[in-house]
């Protein structure tokens, strides 16, 4: 042997030696490397043909499950297992990895989705979505398990599911922290930066992660709700069959307008536009049909009109449901039989050390039996089963490792300080400033003097931090559970930055024991401001599974800011909450509030920051704040037009305060730089409105422009178009330093302007429309004229029945 050759072999060993070979992640190894479908010069389609080619009936469905499952590996075949998702909403949902010197690192986590929504930031979005990519390689080659300990859990995959891309319906559902917004074009884009950054990274060959939306559709009800009845028996009939409504028996009754104009759209655009290759059908039916069953949904919709080409993952337990929850199959085996006709690709299955538990793996167990009875053609067991390995190729799980650029992606990614500075700046940018009154001559925020920080989240750790987190902090618990003692506080955060005197004022969230007033009262008498920590938590009063019945907080709450008001010291609330609360008693009395929602692991020091007047970076509301009255909406209806209307879009009461609301340390003053009135055709010409924005105040701001429009009367009379009160197309996010003026631009498309007809049709009505450029309080606006004969129909809605394929 030559000595190149031994020096070789010593560098080799050596780059093995820093990757180690923790579980096997790649096919095609020594001793199956001979197959064709290990020969990287034929295309993806011959190479996943040739694959499946080899494999028995009873081992395809091994590679169709997902979830906490060791299977997913045939090695006979060298296949090794793959585990697809970990969650990743804002963080890697995992254990902590090691650095290169065996330093805990675990996964750098951003504000909940409901914050990064009101930072009208796409690059807060894209960077998030580039933390989660690399992240997830790094911890993937490290074989971290995912969430949850201490049971032993497989590796992760590479797929993200995430992002959470559901309309934000109602503020009582109880997954709205995990969604960005009520408004679908927001959505979108918060859909698309975050699915293309997490896909597609420095190598223009292989994808770096895959990004499944979810949930596909209109899942955005948790329960339980009382439902109005209707016979358990197959097939499904009644909204809620078994009386219960939740989301694994609801079958939400919603049009076609709703569904074009409002639940569908973000779908659409993550898929078309953010090229997302993983979409996660919901548990709910639609109009009948269990999304997970739905060919329409799932075929006609996804596949065929938007062109996707990626897989669809059922949510977990999601294909069982559709037999035990929605009665629409008269055995499970049907089930299994329904959701591949339908496309659903991969069963999320809960499997655990190998053995089925909780759901089962419906598709191990059923797929071979129902294709023996001549139930299930094997051709769509291979078309689904193609449709997943396609990525598995594409993610270079076939290739050689060592010539691929995600391989080399060092574990030190994981909490590296680029990764933190970029958690860090987006957790300035989402608060809000609701309000922000005159205390003698100067108002409230920021404040100064002596600061009483009084509340049941003065002191909260992990509820800063959300749901979904991943493992916050190195080491775990004596029981085997995370630990939170690296979160700050909020007492903390202040106390780094101020003097501050703190009182509980309650025990918990829930307390409504008046015990602790007295003393809370007494420290608020011998401070100059109280910030009052109060809010919800994703643990106990919303989230998975959980909707909230009230809008209001906890009455202990409430009775502890009357007592601390009694003081006769100003108040600034700080609200911690995933839904929106609706509180017109802290509108009416409390000098400040502040929305913080829930803002993560850095939250407590931007909250700190922002309060005491180090930043003045806020965010804007990407939801509308009802007022209690809004608890009589009906929770069970998904019309977003039937009074009073959901959304900033149709809602016709008074908010609390409206989508886009928020305050500044600075003013901001407006003009119109381009002419009031402006004339497109139906087909496209662009035109463009031209503003100003000053920063008329002392301070360095940041300052979010939203452009709206609102038809006048071009929308048929009549018509569930002619109820949609405005809508944003446009949005950008600018810093502004004191006296600083800035022109900004918004092209205006004849498209911008498409809304959907009672029957689905996408079209451009000619007409007047008001082009309202605005911060949340101040707006300019311009007319707009959408010449035009006739109205033009962009896009036909294809309805259900009409594509429905009887097997
Ligand atoms: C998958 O891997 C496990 C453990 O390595 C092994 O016991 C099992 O037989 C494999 N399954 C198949 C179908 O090859
Ligand atoms: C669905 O809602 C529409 C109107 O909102 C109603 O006419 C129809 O009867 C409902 N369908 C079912 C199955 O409840
Ligand atoms: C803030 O306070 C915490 C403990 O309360 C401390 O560990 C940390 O070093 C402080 N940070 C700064 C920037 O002062
Ligand atoms: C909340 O505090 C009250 C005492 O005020 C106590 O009775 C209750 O058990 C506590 N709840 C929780 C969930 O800890
Ligand atoms: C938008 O977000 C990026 C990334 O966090 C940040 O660098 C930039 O300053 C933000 N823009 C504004 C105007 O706040």
């Amino acid at each position: 042997m030559t000595t190149l050759r031994l020096l070789w072999l010593h560098v080799a060993s050596c780059v093995a030696a820093a990757v180690p070979e923790t579980f096997p992640r790649y096919g095609c190894g020594a001793g199956h490397d001979h197959y064709p479908f290990c020969d990287t010069q034929l295309n993806i389609d011959e190479r996943v043909h040739d694959l499946i080619s080899r494999l028995t009936l009873e081992e395809k469905p091994l590679l169709m499950v997902a979830r906490e499952s060791p299977l997913g590996n045939v090695s006979r075949l060298g296949i090794p297992q793959f585990n697809w998702g970990p969650n990743c909403q804002h963080v890697v949902s995992a254990r902590c990895g090691r650095g290169t010197r065996g330093e805990p690192r675990c996964p750098t986590p951003f504000p909940q989705p409901n914050f990064l929504g009101a930072t009208f930031n796409e690059s807060v979005w894209r960077s998030m979505g580039e933390v989660l990519g690399s992240e997830l390689r790094a911890l993937w080659i490290q074989g971290v398990g995912e969430n949850r300990p201490p049971t032993q859990l497989p590796p992760l995959g590479l797929d993200c599911w995430s992002p959470n891309i559901n309309l934000v319906r109602d503020p009582r559902w109880g997954r709205n922290l995990e969604t960005p917004s009520e408004d679908p074009y927001v959505l979108g884009r918060f859909g698309s930066a975050v699915v293309r950054a997490v896909q597609y990274g420095e190598d223009p060959k292989y994808l770096r992660a895959v990004a499944t939306v979810k949930h596909f559709v209109a899942n955005s009800l948790e329960g339980p709700w009382p439902g109005p009845g209707g016979p358990a028996s197959y097939p499904g009939t009644g909204l809620c069959p078994g009386q219960t409504c939740t989301r694994h028996t609801i079958d939400v009754n919603i049009s076609a307008f709703d569904l074009a104009s409002s639940y569908m759209p973000a779908f659409k655009t993550s898929v078309v536009e953010g090229g997302a290759l993983g979409v996660m059908c919901s548990y709910n039916s639609v109009n009948g049909t269990p999304s997970c069953a739905n060919q329409w949904l799932l075929e006609q919709k996804l596949r065929k009109e938007w062109g996707f080409e990626g897989y669809v993952a059922a949510d977990t337990g999601a294909v069982g449901d559709i037999f035990k929850h929605h009665y629409y199959t008269p055995t499970m085996s049907d089930a299994v039989v329904a959701a591949l006709e339908a496309g659903t690709d991969v069963e999320s299955a809960n499997f655990k050390n190998g053995r089925a538990w909780r759901t089962g793996g419906n598709y191990i167990r059923l797929i071979p039996g129902a294709v023996r009875d001549g139930r299930l053609a094997e051709a769509t067991v291979d078309a689904a089963l193609a449709r997943s390995l396609r990525l598995r190729f594409r993610l270079g799980l076939f290739d050689p490792p060592a010539g691929q650029i995600y391989e080399h992606t060092s574990p030190n990614v994981v909490r590296s300080r680029k990764h933190l500075s970029a958690a860090l700046e987006a957790a300035e940018q989402g608060l809000v400033l609701l309000q922000n009154r005159e205390v003698g001559s100067r108002p409230v925020l920021p404040v100064s003097g002596r600061v009483a920080l009084i509340g049941p989240h003065a002191t909260s750790r992990r509820e800063l931090l959300g749901n979904y987190n991943g493992q916050p902090c190195p080491g775990l618990s004596a029981k085997g559970e995370y630990v939170y003692d690296c979160v700050q506080t909020l007492l903390e955060a202040f106390g780094n930055l101020t003097q501050v005197t703190h009182a509980a004022g309650l025990a918990n969230l829930t307390s409504g024991s008046t015990e602790l007033f007295a003393e809370a009262v007494a420290v608020a008498r011998k401070a100059d401001v109280v910030v009052l920590a109060l809010g919800l938590d994703a643990i106990a009063l919303e989230g998975e599974s959980r909707d909230r019945k009230r809008l209001t907080l906890p009455e202990g709450q409430l009775a502890l800011f009357d007592a601390v008001r009694s003081a006769g010291r100003p108040v600034v609330v700080v609200l911690l909450n995933g839904g929106a609360v609706a509180m017109s008693h802290f509108k009416q009395y409390a000098e400040g509030i502040v929305e913080a929602w829930y803002p993560g692991f850095f939250g407590a020091s931007a909250l700190a920051r922002a309060i005491v007047g180090q930043s003045n970076r806020w965010g804007k509301l990407p939801v509308t704040i009802y007022d209690e009255s809004f608890e009589e909406v009906d929770m069970l209806s998904f019309d977003m037009t039937k009074a009073p209307g959901r959304t900033y879009r149709f809602y016709t009461g008074t908010p609390l305060w409206p989508f886009g609301y928020g305050l500044s340390y600075t003013t901001f003053r407006l003009q119109l730089l381009s002419s009031p009135s402006l004339a497109i055709g139906t087909k496209s010409r662009k035109a463009e409105v031209a503003v100003e924005l000053r920063n008329t105040g002392h301070r360095e701001g940041d300052e979010v422009l939203m452009a709206f429009f609102e038809a006048q009367g071009a929308f048929p009379a009549g018509s569930k178009a002619a109820l949609l009160q405005r809508q944003l197309f446009a949005f950008q996010r600018l810093t502004l330093a004191a006296g600083q003026v800035e022109a900004v631009q918004f092209p205006v498309r004849s498209e911008d302007f498409a809304v959907f007809n009672d029957e689905g049709d996408k079209v451009i009505y000619p007409g007047t429309y008001e082009v309202r450029i605005t911060n949340g309080h101040t707006a300019v606006s311009v007319l707009v004229q959408v010449a035009g004969r006739s109205p033009l129909v962009l896009e036909r809605w294809v309805p259900a029945s009409e594509e429905r394929i009887v097997v």
